[in-house]
Parts: structure tokens; C-alpha cells; sequence
């Protein structure tokens, strides 16, 4: 199913949109299942209603463990490297990691856990986040991730939105040379959490926690209790794989549903082919489990095309800015898929951090996660591939489970920034406001999908109204992506960033709404505003506009307190950059606020802000301006 060459990719490409149920179900046969499909789509965009492989059974698991087995069980599956770099690197051969999701499937089971049970996973970046993640779906248990960096709060909306009954954590995590106490946090959410009856805890750091009596257990103590044979559970293709929670443009971020056999189907396929990867190598992906990346191409893409994976638990720049190179060095990394914030965050200490190096064993690069600037692409092709790697600038969503526009590595011609063309069996259009098609070279517009493709979102969970709503009904009978989008003239896609009220800084999504939501809960805020503007190293930075109409004493004191509110509500990630405290926003008569000028302003661009006359109070903007330069 590799696709090797460019026109073997045109001619994939062609047959994937004329008979795109022949495609899928030839490339489906590379996969083990118990039992075959009697329908390979069935689908409508109104409803919508999306299923692949209708009638087949399947556990992904076997697909990513057991089917190695025989031939590859001492090959490595996962080289963890720690975040302190003095502290030995663990190897977990196909074999060793087949026996420890096994084992821990059973803890899982013990605990009261079965099919169709949805469990938390708070977890650091370690071999067990991997091992709870793939026992879930070897019981046939939902797991949602939720990333380390989010509050007790923000987890317990998630647990109790999908009424989690068993929670997976860790006493604690390393991030650099910070401690986070990860059990503390899920003691804060579990409060607020009355569905969940187990909390299991690893031990990683060592700091004191917590253990309440009846609910929380040991990870180390209930491995004892149990063997190593756990047959996997048989699912339905279409049964439930995981939810994610991901921002949009309402306060709420919202469960993204990917069902067990499409998204294997589709992680696997997209792996092999954009990263071309080859048996043996090393492949190393810098995203945190906790996001979708981690999900599609640590865990369930790598593996079930029997592939090495390399999982760090560290950041990019402890404890020096070489941590990326001294780990490329000692595995032999041969693909390195990072994101465009940790390249721009890298670039910035010069070379002096490579100095000394050895990087000869990188064959591929791949970039995610937001758009990546021409300067941050020539750095990346220059000083990391020797200009001999083919960086594969990778568009997709948590909504998309997989990769959708992108170079195919060694295949594609690549070309700074661009994320070049559509996959096979990837179907894009780009529409005006009315969704009315723009045909041709050499335009931009809003970008939609026009045909249902394995890996795609089948609901949001709880809410399949809001999925519909969301994805569905701006424009008929197309999946909208939320991403503005240029094709060029030769036919090549360049993704411009969000056209809704979704952030993405450093890569990570972050809704507006949410952001203000979490500002307003502060004593002394009566309205907010945030919009995002252009940073070098995030991409994008969060500008709030604050209404705080008593303040009392500095205003130093009151912006810490509010990206202390922040952190509370949300979690660090979203806390501003810069927070501007105005007497009121610029509305229009009917109360919505006009965020194209607080963008504007935010941008430091106040040439021209386009007719204000509209607005209920024009002088404001005039005010907003001044202050806006003082800061
Ligand atoms: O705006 C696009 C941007 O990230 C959004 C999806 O975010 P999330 O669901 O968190 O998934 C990130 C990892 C897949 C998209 O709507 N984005 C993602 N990849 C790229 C990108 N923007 C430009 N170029 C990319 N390669």
C-alpha cells in the first residue's frame, strides 16, 4: 500500500475519487480483521451519518500488537527517553509492550472497567500513557486523553461530559525542571466527578499523594494482581475508539468521536505512506499523547504498521536547546515530526545548540499542527535535513483523526509552506462565504471536504446535533474544516490559518469564547474580549481586552490575578500574552462585539479599520488605540 512514486500517487489519487469504496477496501485488506465487511461506506453529510466497513470486526490492538508478533516481537515498538536526559532510555520490544497492555487491560478489567466504559487518561509522557491508551481498546473501554497542561476543572468538565467511570494518572510529572502534581490536579476534578468510581495511580516522580480509600488504587500494586493473557475484545467496526476534546468557536470544547476500524484504517495508511516509512527505522514524532497527533502517529499509526516509536517525555529545550539533536544522535532517528513553534522556539538560539551533532541519519521530516513560515521551513530543511530530507508539511484536525493534505515523502515535490496536495481519497474544495465552489488555480477561499473519507469524526460525543451544526451545516452536503486556504497555480494547497473564533497557539487549539469565559469568572471583570495576533515563536499569541471597571491597586496585581483565574479555569495554555485593560469594546448597535478591529489593534495595524461608524460608541476605538500603544 506504499505509494513510491508520483504518478503511482496520480494514479492512486484518480482511482481513490472515481471508486473510492475499492480504494478503501483494497487498503483495508493490509489490515488483520475477524471479520470482513459486507458494506465498505454507507454515508450522508446531512445527518450526518458516516460508517466504514459496515459488519466488519475488528480489535485494533491486534492490529498494532499481536499481528507483530511472530515475526517482529523483539523489535522495538516504543524507545522511551526520558525528560532528564542522566536517567537511562527504556526500550519496549512489540513483545514486552503486547504483555504489558495485556496485563494492564486486565488492572482495567479488575476495576470494574467493560466495553463501552469511558476512562480518563491524565497522564506524563511516559511508556505506561501508551500501555492504558491501547488497554483500553484492547477491553474495548473508550479512553479519552486529556493533556497534561489542563486544570481540574477543564478535566472534570470533560470526565463529566462523558461520564468517565475509571480515571488513569500518575502522582506526578516532569516537564524541564518543573514538578506538575498530576494526582493533586485529579483529586481538585474528581470533587466534581460523582461517575467515577476508580482512579488508578502510577508511580513517576515520587512525590507524596493522596490515596482515598476505596477509589484510588496503585498501577504497581494491581499489576501484581493479575496475569499477562487478555484476549482482546471484538468490536464492531464502527464501535466507538476514543473521544478527544478540542476547542471550537462556543465556550465548550467538545468531544470528537473516532470509531475502531476507519481511524485504524486511516492512521495506519496515512503513517506508512506520508513518512514513507520503512522497516526498521526509527521514527520520532515531539507531540504530547494528549493531542490528536500523539494519538495518530505515536500510537495507533506507528505501530500498526510494526514501526519504532519514539516517545519523550521532556520539552525541546532542557536542559539545553540541543535535547531534540542529542536524541536524533543517540536513537538514530531517521523521521522527526515536530511542530512549526518548536522549530521557530529552536531557531532562536542559533546554531551553536547543533554544533557538533550528528544528524546524518534523518531521512524525513514532518511539520504539524499550524502553518509553518518560510524562514522556520529553510531552517528546518537546512540545518536539520542537510537539504537532503523531504519535509512533509502536514495539514489535518482532531476532527480528521488523520493526515489529509500533504507532501508524500520522497514522492511529492515539496515547496516552503505549503502543505502541496490532497492524499489519496481526500476530496477538497475551497468555497466562498455562500459556499459556492471556486474552481481553478490561483485562488483562496474557505477550505471544505466533499467526501467522506476512513478517519473522520462520526460525532461529537453527547451531542450529535452540535457535530452536525459545527462540521456539517454551514455549508450543504460539505465537511467545513474552519481553515482559510489558498490553492495556488500549480494546484498546490497552502492553509492560512482559522476563519472561526479558534486560536492556535503553539500549536495547540484554543477557542476564544472559552478564553473569555475563563477571564470573566474573575471577581473583577465585567466583559473581555480576546483575539489572537502574530507571535515569532507560538504563531499565534492571545490579546485580551478587560473590562475592570474598580481596580484596586496596581494593575500588575490584577493582570497576574487574572492569568492565575486563567490557569484555574483552563490551564496554563491558555493564559494571554497581553492583556489590555479598556473602559469598553467596540460593539455594534446590537450588542456584537467587532473582533476585526480588536484584531486590528492587537496586529498594531491601525491603518485602516474600516467603517466604525456602525458602532454603538466609535470613540471607544480611539481610546482602545492609545492604550493599545502604551502597552
Ligand atoms: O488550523 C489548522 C491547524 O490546526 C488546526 C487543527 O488543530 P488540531 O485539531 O488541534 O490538530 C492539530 C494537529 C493535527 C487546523 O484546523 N493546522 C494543522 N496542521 C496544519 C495547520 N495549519 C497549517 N498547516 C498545517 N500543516
Amino acid at each position: 500500500m506504499q505509494i513510491t512514486s508520483f504518478k503511482q500517487y496520480e494514479e492512486d489519487y484518480k482511482k481513490s475519487v472515481e471508486n473510492p469504496e475499492q480504494f478503501w477496501g483494497e487498503v483495508a485488506q493490509n489490515f488483520q480483521w475477524r471479520k470482513p465487511w459486507f458494506k465498505v461506506l454507507s454515508w450522508n453529510f446531512n445527518e450526518p451519518n458516516i460508517k466504514w466497513f459496515e459488519g466488519a470486526k475488528l480489535n485494533i490492538t491486534e492490529n498494532c500488537l499481536d499481528r507483530h508478533l511472530a515475526t517482529n516481537g523483539d523489535k522495538p515498538a516504543i524507545v522511551w527517553e526520558p525528560n532528564n536526559p542522566e536517567e537511562e532510555s527504556v526500550t519496549y520490544t512489540y513483545k514486552m509492550l503486547h504483555e504489558r497492555v495485556c496485563r494492564f487491560a486486565n488492572v482495567l478489567k479488575r476495576n470494574g472497567a467493560k466495553k463501552g466504559d469511558r476512562i480518563c487518561i491524565y497522564m506524563p509522557m511516559v511508556p505506561e500513557l501508551a500501555i492504558a491508551v491501547l488497554a483500553c481498546a484492547r477491553i474495548g473501554a473508550v479512553h479519552s486523553v486529556i493533556f497534561g497542561g489542563f486544570s481540574a476543572k477543564s478535566i472534570a468538565d470533560r470526565i463529566n461530559d462523558s461520564q468517565c467511570k475509571v480515571v488513569i494518572t500518575a502522582d506526578g510529572s516532569y516537564r524541564g525542571n518543573k514538578q506538575i502534581p498530576l494526582k493533586d490536579v485529579i483529586d481538585d476534578a474528581l470533587i466534581g466527578c460523582p461517575t467515577v468510581a476508580k482512579c488508578i495511580v502510577l508511580t513517576h516522580i515520587r512525590t507524596p499523594v493522596s490515596m482515598l480509600k476505596g477509589r484510588d488504587v496503585w498501577w504497581e500494586d494491581e499489576v501484581k494482581h493479575v496475569n499477562d493473557i487478555c484476549e482482546a475484545e471484538e468490536m464492531d467496526a464502527e464501535d466507538m475508539l476514543f473521544i478527544l476534546y478540542t476547542s471550537g468557536s462556543t465556550g465548550k470544547p467538545k468531544g470528537v468521536v473516532h470509531t475502531c476500524g476507519g481511524y485504524m484504517v486511516y492512521a495506519g495508511y496515512t503513517f506508512s505512506n506520508v513518512f514513507n516509512y520503512q522497516p526498521g527505522e526509527v521514527y520520532f514524532c515531539t507531540a504530547d499523547i494528549g493531542w490528536i497527533t500523539g494519538h495518530s502517529y505515536i500510537v495507533y499509526g506507528p505501530l500498526s504498521q510494526g514501526a519504532t516509536s519514539v516517545l519523550f517525555e521532556g520539552i525541546p529545550t532542557y536542559p539545553s536547546p540541543s535535547r531534540f539533536w542529542d536524541i536524533v544522535e543517540k536513537h538514530k532517528v531517521n523521521t522527526l515530526y515536530t511542530a512549526p513553534t518548536a522549530i521557530r522556539s529552536l531557531m532562536s538560539f542559533g546554531e551553536e545548540p547543533l554544533n557538533g551533532k550528528d544528524l546524518s541519519s534523518i531521512r524525513v521530516l514532518g511539520s504539524v499542527g499550524e502553518p509553518i513560515n518560510e524562514e522556520a521551513w529553510h531552517w528546518f530543511d537546512e540545518k536539520i535535513g542537510h537539504g537532503k530530507a523531504p519535509i512533509v508539511d502536514t495539514w489535518w484536525q482532531t476532527e480528521t483523526g488523520g493526515i489529509m493534505i500533504s507532501p508524500i515523502a520522497t514522492v511529492t515535490p515539496t515547496k516552503p509552506s505549503f502543505a502541496t496536495l490532497p492524499l489519496p481519497g481526500i476530496q477538497p474544495i475551497l468555497v466562498d462565504e455562500n459556499g459556492n465552489e471556486i474552481e481553478g488555480n490561483g485562488v483562496m477561499g474557505n477550505l471544505c471536504i466533499k467526501f467522506p473519507w476512513p478517519g473522520m469524526l462520526r460525532t461529537t460525543y453527547g451531542d450529535h446535533e452540535r457535530c452536525k451544526q459545527t462540521y456539517f451545516s454551514t455549508y450543504e452536503n460539505l465537511y467545513f474544516t474552519g481553515d482559510g486556504c489558498l490553492r495556488d497555480e500549480d494546484g498546490y494547497y497552502r492553509i492560512t490559518g482559522r476563519v472561526d473564533d479558534v486560536l492556535n497557539v503553539s500549536g495547540h487549539r484554543i477557542g476564544t469564547a472559552e478564553v473569555e469565559n475563563a477571564i470573566n469568572m474573575h471577581a473583577g471583570v465585567v466583559e473581555s474580549a480576546v483575539v489572537g495576533y502574530p507571535h515569532d515563536v507560538k504563531g499565534q499569541g492571545i490579546y485580551a481586552f478587560v473590562i475592570y471597571p474598580e481596580m484596586h491597586g496596581e494593575a500588575e496585581l490584577s493582570k497576574k490575578d487574572i492569568l492565575q483565574t486563567v490557569t484555574r479555569v483552563i490551564g496554563a495554555i491558555a493564559k494571554p500574552d497581553k492583556i489590555l485593560f479598556v473602559s469598553g469594546l467596540p460593539k455594534t448597535r446590537s450588542g456584537k462585539i467587532m473582533r476585526r478591529i480588536l484584531r486590528k489593534i492587537a496586529e498594531g495595524d491601525t491603518t485602516n479599520l474600516g467603517d466604525t461608524s456602525t458602532l454603538l460608541d466609535p470613540g471607544v476605538v480611539e481610546e482602545i488605540i492609545a492604550a493599545a500603544k502604551k502597552l
